[in-house]
């Protein structure tokens, strides 16, 4: 099969590897349908993920179909089609029985990073029952692909953890991809206001046709000053960091209002500063999460029914054979409007 592999920092390659195989008997092997690519892998390219090694088969996003399952997969059959899950849970571990699937002893976020995975022909997803999710009868499978990560990492990261409100005031720092997920599920609790901060007058513009109240450019420096103004020197109830830069998660710190949250989601290569000299006092919480995907379900019925419409977030399409084009695409998104690409076999 033809698979996309990560030879090192700044190195990838289509290259020609063996099916995979049944290593357990929880396991399931999938024909590849639709796949994307993410800002982690982006990521892992600068070298910043240390676990994925050379060798490695990119991509932890998708939508096949079960081609074979091992002796103990009950709930999945061959000619399933399938959402693949970003996180491999094994269900049993105390972890998993806390619903906090992203640390699995077992599995956890392994899928293109500690096994090879899902910008290929066929993957092998561990822990198949618990870790594949069936399509409904006549879904629309672009949108579905958006459910292996990018929402429910936006809804449980950012909106779960802000504890977004009927009412209350959000800003959002990082208009791509995660950021526009934590806007879209944002919504399912009616906050007053969402401010999008970016630092692209591209992504604010599309922010806006996913129903923010305001944008704003960040580019001179004062995102901080413009938000006080619009809330009145109060600052907000919630500020979703969705970039992993030390300056956003500052701006965050200057905009959250006394009881407020600062729910961190961006995946950060090096430390930042906190500052409890102006923090102490103002009864915030911080929170951090890696996603654990719990919410998929609930978030894929919602997607069903269009609560969401998830598929406007595909701007390109690419065959498997130009992913190397995909990914040019996608890491010059200023210039290519690019917000999910969507790569199909
Ligand atoms: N916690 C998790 O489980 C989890 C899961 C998936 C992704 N992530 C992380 O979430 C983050 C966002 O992912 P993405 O795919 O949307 O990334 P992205 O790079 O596509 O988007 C980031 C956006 O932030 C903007 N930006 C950059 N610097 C800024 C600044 N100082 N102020 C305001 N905006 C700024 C960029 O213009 C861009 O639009 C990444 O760090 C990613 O690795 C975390
Ligand atoms: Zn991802
Ligand atoms: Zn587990």
């Amino acid at each position: 099969m033809k698979a996309l592999v990560y030879n090192g920092p700044e190195r990838k390659a289509i290259e020609q590897r063996p099916k995979p195989e049944i290593a357990a008997p929880t396991d399931a092997v999938v024909k590849l349908v639709k796949t994307t690519i993410c800002g982690t892998d982006l990521h892992i390219l600068k070298g910043d993920v240390p676990t994925c090694v050379p060798g490695r088969i990119l991509g932890h996003e998708g939508v096949g179909v079960v081609d074979k399952v091992g002796n103990a997969v009950t709930a999945f059959k061959p000619g399933d089609h399938v959402i693949i899950s970003c996180i491999s849970s094994c269900g049993t571990c105390d972890y998993c029985r806390r619903g906090m699937y992203s640390h699995c002893v077992n599995g956890g976020w392994i899928l293109g990073n500690r096994i090879d995975g899902t910008q290929a022909e066929f993957v092998r997803t561990p822990f198949a029952d618990t870790s594949l999710y069936h399509v409904p009868a006549e879904a629309e499978e672009d949108a579905l692909v958006m459910l292996s990560d990018i929402l429910p990492t936006g809804f449980e990261c950012g909106v779960l953890n802000g504890k977004v409100q009927p009412g209350s005031t959000v800003a959002i720092v990082g208009a791509g991809p995660i950021g526009i997920a934590a806007l879209l599920t944002a919504q399912f609790y009616s906050p007053a206001e969402i401010i999008m901060i970016d630092l692209d007058d591209d992504r604010l513009e599309m922010s806006s046709r996913f129903g923010a109240t305001a944008g704003i450019n960040n580019k001179d420096g004062k995102a901080v000053e413009k938000v006080m103004k619009m809330t009145g020197g109060r600052g907000v109830d919630t500020a979703i960091e969705a970039v992993g830069v030390p300056a956003s998660f500052i701006t965050c710190q200057d905009i959250v209002a006394p009881g407020g949250v600062i729910a961190n989601v961006g995946v950060h290569g090096v430390k930042a500063d906190l500052h409890l000299e102006r923090l102490w006092d103002r009864n915030i919480s911080i929170t951090t999460r890696l996603v654990d995907t719990v919410t998929t379900p609930m978030l894929l019925k919602t997607v069903q029914s269009r609560k969401i419409d998830a598929k406007k977030l595909i701007t390109h399409r690419f065959k498997f054979d130009k992913i190397l084009e995909a990914y040019e695409t996608f890491g010059a998104a200023a210039s290519t409007h690019a917000l999910k690409v969507l790569i199909e076999f």
